[in-house]
């Protein structure tokens, strides 16, 4: 399999850890280790007593069961755990994808959902959502888009990089053309829980929908990238089997350590992402503040759910736009064009609490240049 460069993993690697401002993170802020162990009073000791030998291929029984709560059809023996949310995209599109068949991706997507499956040699047909009315998607597009060799269709809600979220009725229309057609459903929830008012979280697609794949990670809401913890959710037994089998061959099991604090963090969700809510509901004001004074420079939609969004910049490049602000004020913004060509917008984060000081500086360096 070849695959291409990942873009935005790659401008990370070169930004990350030097950049002192990160304004275009997509997880929420982390936590220490000895805060999440101090969330229950014998959990240190309990994890002093963890054994450090190969754990159960499938996850941590507690684990799945702890998982599968998120879920209303889901029971803990449909749940598969990963190496964070990127080892079950790589899975499942080796599973369920051959050369010669296709794929229809919402779009612009996280590269890894259309990638993948380039590598494996299938066609991949973006589903774009529409810029001009806050990035919404149009089922009709996938309609149209329909072959006789489309295998799945990819939905990323809430969207990276938009932050677009749907109504419901968009996910009961995909799951019953999914039905009529007989593609799976491959629906990347990795920032559910992150809705601003929780009447407008969506019903996850696996509870949906018999055949689909909800895939869920402690990165995003919980702020825990560094568990490397993610899991599919899947009624589809044969589906289910297979991408057991196939994680024989990536990394067999999962870190001791970090399946019990993940189960850890998800018993105290409404703690973690609670607090995280709170984060991202006082930066959406400020840059609602900030966009409002630069609104001859920016076109901002302030999403409804998700940690980021992708305002456009107007009259200038943002390649160029990006690089000079990240070696002038420190602040890391990432180009439109890393989710491919013709995106003269950013993504910018909002879940994290040194927002403000980031703002600062982005401020400090339009007036400069004003
Ligand atoms: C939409 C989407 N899916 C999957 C992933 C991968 O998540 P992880 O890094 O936790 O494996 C990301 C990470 O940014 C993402 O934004």
């Amino acid at each position: 399999m070849k695959l291409d460069r990942f873009r935005l993993e790659r401008y990370f690697a070169e930004h990350e850890f030097t950049a002192p401002y990160l304004l275009c993170a997509s997880d929420c802020e982390s936590m220490a280790l000895g805060d999440l162990l101090a969330l229950e009073p014998d959990a240190r000791e309990r994890m002093s007593l963890l054994r450090l030998g190969y754990t159960e291929s499938l996850g941590n029984p507690e684990l799945r069961q702890t998982i599968a709560r998120q879920y209303k059809n889901i029971s803990a023996d449909q749940v598969l755990v990963h190496a964070g949310a990127e080892e079950a995209i790589f899975n499942l599109m080796n599973i369920l994808l051959e050369p010669g068949d296709h794929i229809i991706v919402h779009a612009p997507y996280y590269q890894s959902l259309g990638e993948v499956a380039r590598g494996i040699g299938a066609e991949v047909t973006d589903w774009p959502g529409d810029p001009q009315h806050a990035w919404a998607l149009d089922i009709g597009d996938v309609e149209r888009a329909l072959t006789n060799r489309t295998k799945a269709v990819v939905i990323n809600v809430p969207h990276n990089p938009t932050g677009y979220l749907p109504v419901s009725a968009v996910i009961h229309e995909l799951s019953e053309l999914s039905e009529r057609h007989g593609f799976i459903v491959f629906s990347d929830e990795v920032y559910r829980g992150l809705e601003q008012d929780p009447a407008d979280r969506l019903p996850a697609f696996a509870d949906v929908n018999e055949r689909a794949v909800s895939l869920g990670v402690m990165s995003k809401a919980y702020g825990l990238a560094g568990l490397r913890i993610g899991w599919i959710a899947s009624r589809n037994a044969k589906l289910f089997n297979e991408l057991a089998a196939f994680k024989d061959y990536t990394t067999i099991c999962n870190s001791a350590p970090s399946e019990f604090l993940a189960a850890l963090a998800l018993r105290h969700a409404d703690t973690i992402v609670g607090r995280n809510l709170q984060i991202i509901s006082d930066n959406l004001d400020r840059l609602d503040r900030f966009f409002a004074s630069h609104a001859e420079r920016f076109a901002w939609h302030r999403p409804r759910a998700g940690s980021i969004a992708f305002p456009a910049l107007m009259g200038e490049s943002v390649e160029t736009f990006c690089e000079d602000l990240v070696r002038k004020q420190g602040v890391l913004l990432l180009p439109g064009n890393l989710y491919g060509p013709g995106f003269n917008s950013f993504r910018i984060g909002f879940g994290r609490k040194n927002l403000p000081e980031a703002l600062e500086r982005f401020d400090a360096y339009l007036r400069s240049k004003a």
